[in-house]
């Protein structure tokens, strides 16, 4: 937990940080006036500078599909989501309206004179009913979306973000699907300027980023429902990572996927079972969504941790 300290005091905050903390401050407190549960949903991908002014960086796979598919599905159960999402990736509501379908969708109607922009007859009730969802929620100011692009960025948000929901107790849980990056250059250690490469091949040195978890268990947000979720590539290591990571952080759940399957599958670690989440075939046709179940699961595990 030193380490994690030492962390925070070694980097910088973000652009923005305290409007940023302002806007997450007076939305939990709304929220805790009107007793509505609130969920901080984290998505999408941390990206690892190489260079002071950045020209490169490494990034990862994640494109926040699960981070913004929940998000929608904890609104529909009434909660309020906190989405801390990675700039430009996917958000909730328009995560279903992609670029590159957007102008298909629509049409142009009437002659040169007075022509109208209409939305195609066979488009028109998906799109009906993501924009009344999104609306109701925007009325109710039940979703603050904030921003963040680098790990520092994402830290230093996730760290004010538990602090400030820490307020709620139980009724705030905390739900951090974002692909977080294990390895980061420190500031003092990165060149200013673009590397040349006229210097020949690159060889970098990257550093281990304290794990959060802990401190974030123990010191930011003790009370909360917290769960967090583990990625892996290897079938074999799954189950025991996310053992170990429940015994070691002494949180309420581990989420296990593997890259190729997680839109398909995912496995439920506590401390007293092991439950898979799977979308069979008649899921799959019917276009449901994985994260319709796990967010069910986990609304229904939140109740029950909120009345012990
Ligand atoms: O966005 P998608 O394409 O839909 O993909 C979704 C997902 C696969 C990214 C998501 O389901 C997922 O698994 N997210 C967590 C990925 C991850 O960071 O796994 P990990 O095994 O490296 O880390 C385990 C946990 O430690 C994570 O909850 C993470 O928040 C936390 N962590 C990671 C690094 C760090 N320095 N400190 C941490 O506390």
């Amino acid at each position: 937990m030193a380490e994690a300290a030492k962390f925070f005091e070694e980097t910088s905050e973000p652009a923005n940080f305290f409007e940023k903390k302002s806007q997450i401050e007076n939305f939990v407190a709304k929220h805790n006036e009107e007793s509505t549960p609130v969920v901080l949903v984290t998505s999408g991908g941390t990206t690892v500078p190489l260079e002071g002014n950045t020209v490169r960086y490494i990034d990862n796979f994640s494109i926040g599909t699960r981070g913004s598919a929940s998000a929608e599905y904890f609104l529909e159960h009434g909660y309020a989501v906190l989405f801390l999402h990675r700039q430009r990736s996917l958000q909730p509501f328009t995560r279903h309206l992609p670029q590159s379908h957007l102008l298909d969708i629509l049409e142009v109607k009437g002659d040169n004179e007075g022509p109208t922009l209409c939305v195609k007859q066979e488009s028109t009730s998906k799109l009906l009913n993501i924009i009344q969802k999104y609306h109701a929620v925007q009325q109710e100011g039940r979703l603050l979306m904030i921003e963040f692009t680098t790990l520092v960025d994402y830290l230093h948000l996730l760290r004010a973000s538990s602090l400030i929901l820490s307020t709620l107790g139980k009724k705030a849980s905390l739900y951090l699907a974002a692909a977080v990056s294990d390895f980061y250059i420190p500031k003092n250690k990165m060149p200013q300027h673009k590397i040349q490469s006229s210097n020949g091949p690159l060889q970098l040195s990257l550093e281990l980023v304290p794990k959060m978890l802990e401190a974030l268990v123990k010191n930011w947000v003790s009370s909360a429902f917290v769960v967090s979720f583990k990625l892996e590539t290897d079938p074999n290591l799954l189950t025991v990572k996310a053992q170990q990571s429940l015994e070691k952080y002494e949180h309420q759940l581990v989420i296990g996927n593997i890259l190729d399957t997680r839109k398909y599958e995912v496995v439920f670690v506590t401390n007293s079972d092991i439950d898979w989440i799977k979308l069979d075939d008649k899921d799959i046709q019917n276009g449901v969504e994985i994260e319709s179940k796990i967010v069910k699961n986990i609304v229904e595990r939140h109740r029950q941790f909120c009345c012990e």
